[in-house]
């Protein structure tokens, strides 16, 4: 077995051959102490590290715990150092992958977007939305629904969303914002420059949750705020303040959005013809909703590559 996993498929062979890896390993130890190959298991230990080219101290513990205990979970079995480095190393495979995977469809979406039929209910625009808004008409859109960057880089951005929804948003239109936990005062104040907090949604992950290492928080949902241009009215039907994603849906799109939770939204929110703006549309998940709604967008984003996507995306629909 070699030090780390260099595929997926070696790294699931690994964790099937867990139980016996640490029978292996405490027989192995065993049968050189045995035979005076090594003084004891310290010595067995150095011998196999050298041999697999593994860390001596780690499968000096691993064999110890296998001796004394029962069960057996990866790191009992393998050291915590080495699971470790497992996990690091898997993780840059993965990065690996979805990096070339990216690559892969980006080629291809270039191809098929050149097929791309533009269609009078969908209009995409590749730019900077702070400069493509500024061709949107004032009171022209019935709702924005949009997902911007979470990273602390793009906090300004919001500052210049409130501005452009309060011009662009009809007369007591909505704002759908995703938002991430961390900045989210920052976000909230921003966009209350020119809107009226309206409530807070929960998008629930449902099967799976995020670390969140320097707050050792497991996060199960992510907020999506809402915001008016103008009258805070009540609803005229009840609608629940909660959406679930399903799954991860990360294939066209490192950040990409469930497409059935922002249908939800889009049918609470807008009915049939209504125009859905979304200044950072990624992959185009809210175009695609919107799309199967019967409801026109604009969709917004300032990569090339995304634009391509979201047109090979929309002409399947
Ligand atoms: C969180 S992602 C959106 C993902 C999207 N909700 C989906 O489901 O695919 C944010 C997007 O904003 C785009 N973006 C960042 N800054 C932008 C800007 N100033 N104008 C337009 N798009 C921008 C990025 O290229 C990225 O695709």
């Amino acid at each position: 077995m070699n030090k780390c996993p260099e595929s997926m498929e070696e790294l699931n062979e690994l964790e099937s051959m867990i139980p016996m890896c640490r029978k292996e390993l405490y027989a192995q130890a065993a049968s050189r102490i045995e035979s005076g190959a090594a003084k004891n298991i310290s010595d067995a230990s150095r011998q196999i590290a050298e041999e697999t080219n593994r860390n001596p101290e780690s499968i000096r513990k691993a064999i110890t715990r296998a001796k004394t205990e029962k069960i057996g979970t990866v790191s009992q079995l393998l050291g915590d150092d080495l699971v470790n480095e497992v996990v690091k190393e898997t993780n840059e495979i993965k990065r690996e992958n979805q990096k070339q995977r990216k690559l892969e469809r980006d080629r291809e979406d270039a191809i098929l977007a050149a097929d791309y039929v533009e269609d009078s209910s969908t209009k995409i625009i590749q730019g900077d939305f702070r400069d493509v808004c500024k061709g949107i008409g004032d009171e022209s859109i019935d709702l924005i629904l949009t997902d911007l960057p979470y990273p602390r880089e793009y906090l300004p951005l919001w500052n210049n969303l409130s501005y452009i929804a309060a011009r662009v948003l009809k007369p007591d239109g909505f704002l759908i914002a995703y938002s991430g936990q961390y900045h989210l005062p920052y976000v909230i104040r921003a966009l209350s420059e020119r809107l009226n907090y309206f409530w807070t949604f929960a998008l629930y992950h449902k099967g799976r949750s995020q670390i969140v290492n320097n707050r050792n928080l497991m996060c199960k949902w992510k907020p999506i705020l809402i915001f008016r241009n103008g009258d805070n009215s009540r609803f005229d039907t009840t609608i629940p303040d909660y959406v679930v994603s399903e799954q991860p849906e990360k294939d066209d799109h490192e950040w990409q959005q469930g497409e059935s939770a922002i249908a939800e939204l889009i049918e609470y929110f807008t009915k049939p013809n209504d125009i859905i703006l979304d200044v950072c549309a990624g992959s185009g998940t809210t175009g695609a909703a919107a799309k199967k709604l019967k409801r026109r967008s604009i969709l917004i984003d300032i990569e090339e590559d995304n634009i391509a996507t979201i047109k090979r995306r929309l002409s399947n629909e």
